[in-house]
């Protein structure tokens, strides 16, 4: 076995380059930089294989052993001492929003690289293998749903399901991800559900608390549950001068409506519920034609599993209550409960963050992320640092150079104690 993790954990965190880990984030940010500081790199575009090649690049001239699996999850391998013993694995995304920041995904990504390169600059064996991973398309911008790569690893999420799915152009994942893994030529191929000995993911908090109350470190307990609709209201062309309102099946004053009856169904005094219309799609989007089709999707998150039970149950008979003559379609594309996260993992989190004297609080995510897919497989937490006034998705996203290598230092000890058990 390796050696005294204590020693290990010092060593390897001790190692970590605090500019090397900035540097790094400016590079990637360069990659689909949206000329106002911030960066569009959706999935399984070019932009998103440059990062991948870029990281790729960084982590061959170390000598770390690459694979892929099927849907485009990206491994990163630094062996252990016992080769047969299961990695311990972190890391993130490199997708990003349309309108993204340079550091939701990219962070826990170059945290888990920087990781793999302290232990090697410290010359620290571990037992078992530390992998970094970059899981495909996140964000679930250009294609639904969001952990979409991670759900199909942990067989959430059926392999053709994913791969059929297609964006607003009619590109299909398959088709996409052919041309991405053309551009990231990596010979070996990974299956799906490996076993894994414990995942730990880095991220900014994507909100207003670490900052507001001073604290360094975010120990994650779980993530708020999640539930994604997709609503198509149909009604009838019609031309905008001729047509009697009386006579219309006006398909975006019915959304409208609709809008407005899921906002007084999620009404909440205590601002918990999380209510979101992004999307918003009016065909055929003419001034003098009556909108015949609208397409809108919700995204509503609590953490209660009862309270998003409830208002989700509600979600399609609020939207067909509006339909003032119109045909209304309501698909729920994603349904997520509330995930907890391993109590070993976290207690780790926070006996790191008080080796380095490092304010830290227990934190629920709002955001959620691929380790809600791990969760189900392995030890899983995550490690939150605070971002700049709680901004993200976002192009002035932004976090601190040192909560970053704060980040990234409690990251190693834990990946390190976890790689010795
Ligand atoms: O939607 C989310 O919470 C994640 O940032 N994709
Ligand atoms: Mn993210
Ligand atoms: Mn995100």
């Amino acid at each position: 076995m390796a050696g005294n993790p204590a020693v290990g954990r010092a060593a390897v965190s001790a190692a970590v380059n605090p500019d090397r880990l900035w540097q790094r984030h400016l590079a990637i940010a360069r990659i689909g930089a949206t000329g106002r500081g911030g960066v569009n790199r959706q999935a399984l575009t070019p932009g998103d294989a440059a990062a991948r090649r870029q990281v790729l690049a960084w982590a061959a001239a170390r000598g770390f052993a690459a694979s892929v699996d099927a849907i485009g999850d990206l491994f990163v391998r630094r062996p252990g001492t016992d080769p047969a013993a299961a990695p311990v694995v972190s890391g993130s995304h490199l997708d990003t929003q349309p309108t993204g920041g340079n550091f939701d995904g990219i962070f826990g990504v170059l945290a888990a690289l920087e990781v793999l390169e302290a232990a090697e600059e410290g010359h620290i064996a571990t037992a078992r293998p530390l992998e970094l991973v970059i899981w495909t398309n996140e964000e679930g911008a250009r294609f639904q749903p969001t952990t979409m790569g991670s759900a199909v690893f942990a067989g959430a999420l059926p392999l053709d399901t994913a791969l059929d799915t297609a964006d607003g152009q009619g590109v299909t994942v398959r088709a996409a991800l052919a041309e991405t893994l053309a551009a990231t030529p990596v010979a070996s191929r990974r299956p799906f559900g490996f076993p894994i000995a414990a995942y730990v993911e880095a991220h900014i908090e994507q909100g207003p608390i670490l900052e507001a109350t001073g604290m360094t470190i975010g120990v994650v307990t779980g993530i708020q549950g999640l539930r994604w609709f997709r609503v198509e209201v149909t009604g009838e062309e019609a031309h905008a001068g001729t047509m009697p309102l009386a006579r219309r099946r006006d398909a975006l004053v019915a959304a409208i409506e609709m809008v407005h009856g899921l906002r007084e169904l999620t009404a909440d005094p205590t601002d918990t519920v999380r209510f979101t219309v992004g999307r918003f799609e009016v065909q055929p989007n003419s001034p003098n034609t009556v909108p015949g089709r609208v397409l809108f999707t919700v995204d509503l998150r609590h953490p209660d599993r009862q309270v998003l039970a409830r208002l989700g149950d509600r979600v399609e008979a609020v939207c067909r209550a509006q339909a003032r003559g119109c045909a209304v379609e309501v698909v729920e594309t994603l349904s997520s409960p509330p995930t907890a996260f391993s109590g070993v993992v976290m207690d780790l989190i926070r006996a790191a963050a008080d080796r380095h004297a490092m304010p830290h609080a227990d934190i629920v995510s709002g955001a959620t992320h691929d380790a809600k897919h791990l969760a189900g497989l392995c030890p899983t937490g995550m490690i939150f640092v605070p971002c700049e006034r709680g901004v993200s998705h976002n192009e002035t996203e932004r976090a601190a150079p040192a909560d970053l290598a704060a980040g990234a230092r409690v990251l190693a000890d834990v990946l390190v104690e976890l790689a010795n058990r």
